[in-house]
């Protein structure tokens, strides 16, 4: 039996997406004889209400060296990182010498706008490439996982922080009570620890098991946080919901007693309950509705395929790899993916082996259909391919329902 990552209790998996390759594992044909596979299995504590995989492969076969995701791909989201940032500042960080450490800084992206502003800061990447793009931005990085090591290690060195930040970081990192440790040590006595992740009760909402795949280990909700980080001496004071990433929570947390605990934080506890999600059966329901939601994606495409349609994949994101590969989705049904990232162009999608290619691929000879991968940016993506529509082209989503645009 497998043991909850945060309380040690004894946690079995809901329902399994079968073996799954590395989602951000864009591959070249020489290399599918040594494709790395795992079984993908969400589990439900019942004792802690944290969302968890059972088994997840090594950290560093993830994040490293050539690892391809940049987070500085869609305007969108550097417009959402240059607000979260502002916000930051505005609302949240100390007046004296502040100091602002990220976590998982990834390129900058967010750290930059504290860099401009003279901020002292010091962002957490692991991987060497990604933070080497962020040093280029005037962003210092160093390249390291955080815990209570490199927590003891930045306060030797820089002092405690005002703002310990992350954005789509905290729910890729299994060893979380080190984190909270770290946290714990490296916080002021009146800092804040403010991170966002995809949030669970729209993951429940929508049947938008995509979100599920090798990095993100845990998919939070009000009700796990304040459990995970209450252990370590430090409490939920405030969320604030966001829409990106399809539907993320931001979690702003401080040292308990500290600061006054919003109104936010009861509220969402209480739709939470009401949503179910600190049930069992919640999440036996969550397996069926993926189930239908497969069978529903599986026969538009296969009918799509029976009738000569030239269907094109909008975008290869992490999250479509579960899709692919729990679906069966194949270059029969897709015939490449279209993507905007140098490094996944020319490689093909992990597992269902869908050939990745540029851009103009897509926008030189327009398809039939294209399947929308990357459904969490769909208003910028239809803004944008107004000239899609207008050849006749139609968008297949698969988020919140399997249904063609227009
Ligand atoms: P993300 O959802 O994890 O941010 O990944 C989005 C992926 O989709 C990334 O590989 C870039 C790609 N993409 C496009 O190809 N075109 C677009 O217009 C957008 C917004 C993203
Ligand atoms: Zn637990």
């Amino acid at each position: 039996m497998a043991k909850c990552r945060i309380c040690g209790n004894a946690i079995s998996a809901f329902m399994t997406f079968g073996r799954m390759p590395l989602a951000n594992g864009f591959l070249t044909p020489d290399q599918f004889k040594d494709e790395y596979f795992f079984e993908l299995a969400p589990a439900f504590c019942d004792s802690c209400h944290t969302v968890q995989l059972v088994d997840q492969p090594a950290p560093e076969a993830m994040f490293h060296g050539e690892y391809a995701f940049f987070s500085q791909t869609s305007k969108a989201m550097a417009a959402h990182f240059e607000r979260f940032a502002n916000d930051t500042m505005a609302r949240r960080l100390g007046k004296t010498d502040p100091f602002v450490v990220e976590l998982g800084s990834n390129d900058g992206i967010m750290l930059r706008h504290f860099a401009k502003a003279g901020i002292r800061h010091l962002g957490i990447e692991p991987s060497a490439n990604v933070a080497e793009a962020a040093r280029g931005q005037g962003v210092n990085t160093r390249c390291a996982f955080f815990g209570a090591e490199t927590a003891r290690e930045i306060m030797a060195e820089y002092g405690q922080a005002d703002i310990i930040q992350a954005a789509n970081v905290m729910c890729h990192i299994p060893d979380l009570n080190s984190v909270a440790e770290g946290v714990a040590l490296l916080l002021k006595p009146d800092g804040f620890l403010i991170f966002e992740d995809p949030y669970l009760g729209d993951v429940i909402r929508k049947t938008s098991y995509d979100q599920i795949y090798d990095e993100h280990v845990y998919v939070f909700s009000a009700l796990s946080v304040a459990r995970i980080f209450g252990s370590h001496g430090l409490e939920l004071v405030a969320v604030e919901p966001q829409v990106t990433h399809g539907g993320s929570m931001r979690y702003v947390i401080g040292r308990k007693g500290r600061h006054v605990v919003e109104a936010s934080v009861a509220a969402a506890m209480a739709d939470e309950r009401a949503l179910g999600l600190d049930k069992a059966a919640t999440y036996d329901q969550f397996r069926r509705n993926c189930e239908a939601s497969k069978d529903a994606l599986m026969a538009a495409l296969n009918d799509l395929a029976a009738k000569g349609k030239r269907v094109v994949g909008y975008g290869a994101t992490s999250k479509s790899t579960t899709v692919t590969q729990y679906c069966g989705i194949t270059p029969k049904h897709v015939e490449f993916i279209s993507d905007t990232t140098p490094t996944k162009q020319g490689k093909c999608s992990p597992g269902a082996h869908i050939p990745v290619k540029p851009y103009d691929a897509f926008a030189s000879s327009y398809p039939d259909v294209a399947l929308l991968f990357a459904w969490n940016h769909a208003q910028e993506i239809f803004a944008k391919e107004e000239g899609f529509k207008a050849s006749g082209g139609r968008w297949l989503v698969y988020v919140p329902e399997v249904t063609f645009i227009p």
